[in-house]
């Protein structure tokens, strides 16, 4: 988990957040070993910003990785609080990850909070509902 965390916490530079100046960062461990990075990626028509988490998981799915690849995901934000991914982050992460993997969150004091995927979004909406 740390090297994980290392890896989040070095790539917070890459954030684009000229708006909300609040910079995210996520790492995406596979089962292999592999990491996916992402960060928050903003824009000047603020509905169009991407979180770091969705980066993350579209990043490794643009790569060919699926839901049964996933080991876990860190969040991590330099700052003294954890964050926990918005409801839009949740909805995808509950589809494109197992529901027993691990989402791991992040402080600037190297601190960690675990949840499970499927503690993050009681009653979303699934595949089995169309
Ligand atoms: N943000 C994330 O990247 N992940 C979260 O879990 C919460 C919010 C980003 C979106 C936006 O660029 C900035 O943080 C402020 O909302």
């Amino acid at each position: 988990m740390k090297k994980l965390y290392e890896i989040a916490r070095k790539n917070i530079k890459n954030a684009y957040a000229p708006y909300s100046k609040f910079r995210v960062s996520a790492a995406l461990k596979l089962k292999n070993g592999e990491v996916y990075k992402g960060v928050n990626v903003e824009n000047a028509a603020y509905g169009l910003c991407n979180c770091a988490e969705r980066s993350a998981l579209f990043a490794a799915y643009s790569n060919g990785v699926r839901k049964d690849d996933i080991d876990s995901l860190l969040v991590y934000t330099d700052k003294e609080h954890f964050v926990s991914p918005c409801g839009a982050c949740r909805q995808v992460i509950s589809e494109l990850m197992p529901e027993d993997a691990k989402i791991i969150l992040a402080n600037n004091k190297g601190e960690f909070q675990e949840i499970i995927n499927k503690e993050l979004l009681p009653y979303g909406f699934t595949s089995e509902d169309l």
